[in-house]
């Protein structure tokens, strides 16, 4: 009996802890969504050549003048020497309440040239306006995990498909 085992990864950015809870909860939303291998890793300790090996990659960053935190920019640029085309992906960001645009809308340029496949629209995690450390707003972490869910959900319908047919 063929087994399928998808691997996942969270990879992000954070200065002050509220993209890494982000984050988390986006990796227990895909776990509870169906997909159980996902890590969850702080790009400070992530390769880039490392992204080859997962079926699906999110990326998360705070949003640092109106786009993406430095650290960030700087990994996005060094997976260029990286084949990512055709990998399932989606992007979050954190930002104050009100910002019409942030990190993840540059994510998405990148994944776009990358040739990856985005899988759902990008998801803002929202700060009080203002308020850099936050914390994020209540319900904001209950829409991280429900992004994490309809992930795992559209990568297992995708498979289950493709399973059908062959
Ligand atoms: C240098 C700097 C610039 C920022 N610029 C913006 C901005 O342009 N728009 C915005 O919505 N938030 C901005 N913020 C607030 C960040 O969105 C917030 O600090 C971040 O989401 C918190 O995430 P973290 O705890 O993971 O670092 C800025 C924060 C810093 C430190």
């Amino acid at each position: 009996m063929a087994s399928l085992t998808l691997k996942a990864i969270v990879v992000y950015y954070t200065r002050f802890g509220n993209t890494r809870k982000a984050a988390e909860a986006i990796s227990d939303g895909i776990r509870e969504g169906g997909l159980e291998a996902v890590i969850c890793k702080d790009v400070k300790d992530v390769k880039p050549e490392e992204l080859a090996q997962y079926d699906v990659i999110i990326f998360g960053t705070p949003t640092h003048y109106g786009g993406l935190a430095d650290k960030m920019l700087a990994f996005m640029e060094s997976l260029r020497q990286v084949n990512l085309k055709g990998k399932n992906s989606a992007a979050f960001d954190t930002r104050y309440v009100g910002e019409k645009t942030g990190g993840l809308e540059e994510l998405e340029k990148y994944m776009k040239e990358f040739g990856m496949n985005i899988m759902l629209r990008g998801l803002p995690v929202l700060l009080p306006a203002g308020d850099a450390w936050g914390p994020i707003r209540n319900g904001e972490l209950r829409k991280c995990k429900e992004f994490g869910t309809s992930i795992a959900q559209k990568i297992i319908g995708k498979n289950a498909y493709s399973f059908q047919r062959f």
